[in-house]
């Protein structure tokens, strides 16, 4: 008997995307939620200097590192945070199923859409998962309110309680702003639940005004980052994770001991070139400072388009992901046989070439007919050096748009057509 498990659904679009490519066909790119910047020169600078490095570090990571790491984070969240509260892992994704699997028969409350990857961790450790449904009406954010139900009902089953929340989102890149983080709190602290927020796209926050949940609830918050996003990094594997404070010596012990019995320790080159990434380095700062300006500019301007073809969705705030919302086609769409967001997505790929994740992905409901876009085809490198020689302006804007621009006018033809 075999676990019950499927490859996550971002790797199995891509290859279907890559087998229309391989017939010819023009493929819109806008499934799979890589960054589209190359590594800065800096940091592969670093890497290079450091590749002789062969040792095994401490599990927690390198303190040299930690402490980068602490520095770093206490500036940018505006709160007091000591190297021995981080932990490196291979990813952020090691990090979020070590903190899950060090507890035992948790209840893991998910707010959805969410990202891929935490409800089949939860799963895979054993413990029991409870998907919280959001609408575009509350801008896929949980209220307190069904945050306080669904902890008040898990709480009768489960001891430990664990909330995810991502914000900037993936797949909505929307935020959470001080005062709903400050109301979430308030029911957090009520049931004594822990939260893991997911802050991997937080230096991509479009106006650079992150707001970490740890400021109001340091006690009960793992944050989980790491280089994958901000940093262009996702195939060096460096994640992060910032314990809470006061952290019990029993939960950080246990999660060592996972780290120790699985990954061991994030790569030793990896580690040392990340300490440049953490560092007030000026070319860093400016590095990601122009990712923002260009995600900004181009987020609006795509968000533009979508409007325009007639779909819905939420302007997006951080990262490089919107969540269209095909319910104005609803009619249409079901004339023709589709009544979920699967089949929706596989005609539009079909028929269209633009490769959009079905929200079904992210724990919407199939018939809510929503799907993630990623706008992420087009040339980083190009645009870093166009924003380096001037000003980012809208005829740069509109020059790297231009690939994902067609392939949204061509969905709103499409859709059009249909009714
Ligand atoms: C919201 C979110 N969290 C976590 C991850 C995993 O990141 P890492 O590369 O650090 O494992 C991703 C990657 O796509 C993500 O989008």
């Amino acid at each position: 008997m075999y676990r019950q498990i499927s490859p996550s659904s971002t790797l199995l679009l891509n290859e279907q995307s890559s087998a229309l490519e391989k017939e010819g066909r023009q493929v819109f790119r806008f499934g799979f939620g890589q960054s589209p910047f190359p590594i800065s020169a800096v940091l592969k600078a670093a890497l290079i200097e450091h590749a002789h490095r062969k040792e095994y570090t401490q599990v927690q990571g390198l303190e040299a590192l930690r402490t980068k790491v602490a520095e770093y984070h206490s500036a940018f969240e505006k709160r007091p945070i000591c190297a021995e509260q981080i932990f490196i892992a291979p990813g952020s994704k090691a990090l979020l199923y070590t903190i899950m699997c060090a507890y035992t028969h948790a209840a893991v409350l998910i707010p959805a859409p969410a990202w891929v990857s935490y409800a089949p961790q939860a799963e895979l450790i054993g413990h029991a998962t409870y998907m919280l449904q959001t609408n575009f009406a509350q801008r896929y954010r949980i209220t307190p309110d069904i945050l306080e139900k669904s902890l008040a009902e898990a709480s009768q089953h489960y001891q430990s309680l664990l909330v995810v929340l991502n914000s900037p989102g993936n797949p909505d890149g929307l935020c959470y702003t001080q005062s709903e983080l400050q109301a979430l709190t308030v029911v957090l602290e009520k049931y004594q639940a822990m939260v893991i927020s997911d802050e991997i796209y937080a230096p991509l926050q479009h106006d650079n005004q992150h707001v970490s949940i740890a400021k109001y609830y340091p006690k009960g918050t793992f944050v989980t980052s790491g280089l994958s996003k901000w940093a262009g990094a996702g195939g060096w594997r460096l994640g992060i994770a910032i314990l809470p404070d006061e952290c019990a010596s029993q939960l950080k012990d246990a999660m060592l001991g996972i780290a120790s019995e699985t990954y061991s320790c994030a790569s030793s080159p990896i580690q040392h070139a990340a300490i440049t990434a953490y560092s007030d380095n000026v070319m860093m700062l400016q590095y990601v400072k122009d990712q923002r300006t260009i995600l900004s500019a181009l987020g609006k301007y795509i968000h533009k388009a979508v409007i325009n073809a007639g779909l819905n969705a939420h302007a997006p705030e951080g990262g490089f992901y919107l969540l269209l919302d095909f319910s104005a086609y609803r009619q249409a769409l079901k004339d023709i046989g589709l009544a979920t967001d699967i089949a929706v997505c596989k005609k539009v790929l079909e028929d269209v070439g633009v490769a959009l994740l079905p929200g079904v992905s992210f724990g919407l409901p199939p018939e809510a007919l929503c799907a993630r876009l990623a706008y992420v085809d087009f040339d980083g490198r190009q645009a870093l050096e166009d924003i380096r020689l001037s000003d980012w302006s809208d005829t740069l804007t509109v020059k790297h748009a231009k690939k994902m621009s067609e392939g949204i006018e061509s969905l709103g033809r499409y859709l059009k057509q249909l009714t």
